[in-house]
């Protein structure tokens, strides 16, 4: 396994693979690996090559965000790629990303104005944008995203469609803590206590699937008994409980063939998410 740090030696790298007929996989994230980017990693081993990025993008932070506290750890970062058979680490500065006079982006309307994009108005297209340059400086066949960041997903598949981008992107499963707790680089943040609390996100989830399992489709009866549970935790506090479309995110009154249940909820100072994608039986 390689790490570099420049744009160029990721081209020369994967220019040669290509030579040579490889298929290429790629993953981008934020850094702090856990169980959650390793299954990403490891699905995309269906590649010959897999990529990882490890990229803190400064653009989708808020300014009263948390991009000064998260988590860091390249050398850990490195072990749990190795680990999960990534094949190079593109860990590039902020100054390599954004050079000086930086004024290009890409935006999206619609999809980003719910659920996450209400309460991070610049977070997706800091995201949009990022990704894009990601893609075009590796080239990959295919990349893959967790459905723990549903509204992401669905925003990067939009994008790729839009924008003619020759990418396969594929979705993979929430992996969760053995207590149901989805993984998170953000769940260090938690004190003993609030990582009790926690659990309130993945109760919530589980009631909206039994709710759906057992035939309720009004939305409304879904997110109140949804936030009885969060609200039942003192620790907890609900940014957003909703339904919403899974191609477009707008909210649902009544679910039909599919549907996004999302939520965000604060844990003390913790902005922690959750959702159940339902695609049908
Ligand atoms: P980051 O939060 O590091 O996440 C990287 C990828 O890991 C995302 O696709 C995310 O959905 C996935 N992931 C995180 N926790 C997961 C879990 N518990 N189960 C499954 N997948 C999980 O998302 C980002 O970084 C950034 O926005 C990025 C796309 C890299 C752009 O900067």
């Amino acid at each position: 396994m390689v790490v570099v740090k420049t744009i160029k030696e990721v081209r020369e790298t994967v220019k040669q693979w290509k030579k040579e007929g490889l298929s290429v996989g790629f993953v981008p994230t934020m850094g702090y690996l856990h169980e959650g980017h390793q299954s990403l990693i490891r699905a995309a081993g269906e590649n010959d090559k897999v990529v990882v990025s490890i990229f803190l993008n400064p653009m989708q932070f808020g300014p009263t965000e948390d991009l000064a506290s998260y988590p860091r750890d390249l050398e850990r970062d490195k072990e749990k790629c190795l680990e999960s058979g990534a094949d190079l680490i593109f860990a590039p500065d902020a100054s390599e990303m954004y050079g000086d006079n930086f004024q290009s982006f890409v935006d999206m309307n619609l999809l980003t104005q719910e659920l996450c994009g209400l309460t991070r108005p610049c977070h997706f297209r800091g995201v949009c944008t990022v990704v894009t340059k990601l893609f075009n400086i590796v080239k990959p066949d295919r990349a893959y995203f967790g459905k723990k960041d549903a509204q992401q997903l669905a925003v990067i598949k939009r994008m790729v469609a839009d924008l003619n981008m020759d990418i396969e992107i594929i979705g993979c499963p929430i992996i969760r803590e053995k207590d149901g707790l989805a993984k998170s680089s953000r769940n260090t943040y938690l004190s003993a206590e609030e990582r009790q609390a926690a659990l309130v996100l993945s109760k919530a989830v589980k009631k909206a699937e039994e709710l759906i399992a057992a035939g309720v489709r009004d939305s409304a009866e879904i997110i109140s008994q949804m936030s009885a549970v969060v609200d039942a935790e003192p620790l907890a506090k609900t940014d957003y409980i909703k339904v919403v479309s899974l191609d477009t995110m707008q909210q649902i009154s009544k679910i039909e063939d599919s549907a996004l249940v999302a939520l965000a909820v604060y844990i003390g100072k913790t902005r922690l998410i959750d959702n159940y994608f339902y695609e049908g039986e």
